[in-house]
């Protein structure tokens, strides 16, 4: 009889640093799903007065802000880097200056500790944020929604990602930005035009819905954002340039309602797609900032519902960038033994379906 010996399974902690685009974000975490430690320095102050982020501004930001908030995160976790036994850095896709400040910091740390060092794409940090939080395992069908990206994708393993469909022309938080800048809100766009959508009357406005009932599964939301404009600037030539309160509401519901329309009706397709070529896809995760939004999100579990999926999204403060999805990500990668060179560069471009997986 050989002698059985009892795997110890160790806990691994794993430190993430996110500073991709203006939020500049460290979290710890550990492999029992517990975050050890999370903070969110967000740069929203610095960059609303250009109604945007401008890269240069938030690259220096980064800098100034990386080291305190490393520091607070140990003090946070009562714990010291050499503890740590991965460290991870959002590597790209996302404005160089910023990816280069935090990639650079996590190399620098993993090679001063001789630690391993993990090179996240934004977007898989995304991807997998929902199995923090949720037992989830593969595969799902993902929509990631932000302010940079719109894709539905199979999601079949840790760096294993199939791209469904993606938008010809904006990102749909790109466009809530700016139609929010064309109402004169502030940025960024989609939490002001939630807010002031729930006073809102949807129907007040008949707005095209991009790509409804097409067979493909893309997206477009250029039509949509012009014709927002040009309700808009009819409404202006009525009303005068500062638009009454009900009325700059009444534009956000109808809006709204028709991003969640279009939304439901792409992820139908989706839906109807596995069916027929990936019917072991039963789960689906929305993902990215604008998941945060509730009436989205109503949407989405409407659709999961009449399809028989599983319907999951990440806590709203996880939705949007975060340092805690690059730790997981990280985390997830190293479990898998996908651990990245010192030599590895932050990258301004990098598409879900060129990461590197576990066969690859
Ligand atoms: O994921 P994220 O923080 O950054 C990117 O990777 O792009 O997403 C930010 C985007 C912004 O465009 C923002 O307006 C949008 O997410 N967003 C929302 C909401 N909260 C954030 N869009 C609609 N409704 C929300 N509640
Ligand atoms: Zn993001």
């Amino acid at each position: 009889m050989g002698v059985k010996i009892k795997q110890e399974n160790k806990t691994i902690i794993a430190l993430g640093i996110e500073t991709s685009c203006d939020e500049t974000s460290v979290a710890l975490i550990n492999s029992n799903k517990e975050v050890l430690a999370h903070r969110v320095a967000s740069q929203i102050k610095d960059h609303e007065i250009y109604g945007g982020v401008v890269p240069e501004i938030a690259a220096r930001a980064h800098l100034s802000l990386l080291p305190g908030l490393l520091d607070q995160v140990f003090r946070d976790a009562s714990l010291q880097p050499h503890d740590v036994d991965v460290i991870a850095a959002t590597t790209g896709p996302g404005l160089i200056g910023g990816v280069v400040v935090g990639t650079m910091a996590a190399k620098a740390m993993a090679a001063a500790l001789g630690k391993p060092f993990v090179a996240v794409n934004h977007l898989e940090g995304h991807a997998l944020t929902a199995r923090l939080t949720e037992t989830i395992e593969f595969p799902f069908v993902l929509l990631l929604v932000s302010g940079g990206h719109c894709q539905t994708m199979l999601v079949e393993n840790v760096g294993a990602y199939k791209v469904l469909g993606a938008t010809l022309d904006d990102a749909v938080g790109e466009c809530f930005d700016k139609v929010a800048k064309m109402l004169g809100l502030p940025y960024p766009g989609g939490p002001q035009i939630e807010k002031l959508a729930a006073t809102g009357n949807p129907k007040a406005f008949v707005l095209p819905r991009p790509m409804i009932g097409q067979k493909h599964l893309n997206f477009s939301f250029s039509g949509l954002k012009t014709a927002v404009r040009q309700t808009i600037q009819k409404l202006q030539a009525e009303h005068g340039d500062t638009l009454p309160e009900s009325i700059v509401a009444d534009v956000c519901a109808s809006f709204q309602q028709t991003v969640a329309r279009v939304l439901y009706d792409r992820i139908k397709q989706a839906f109807l797609y596995t069916a027929e070529h990936h019917p072991n896809y039963k789960q689906f995760v929305v993902a990215g900032g604008v998941a945060a939004n509730q009436h989205i999100r109503g949407a989405l579990q409407t659709v999961c519902s009449e399809f028989g999926f599983a319907f999951f999204a990440p806590p709203l403060s996880l939705c949007t960038d975060n340092g805690a999805m690059i730790a997981w990500a990280g985390l997830e990668r190293f479990q898998q033994g996908l651990t990245d060179s010192l030599d590895i560069k932050p990258r301004p471009r990098w598409p879900m379906d060129q990461i590197r997986g576990i066969s690859s």
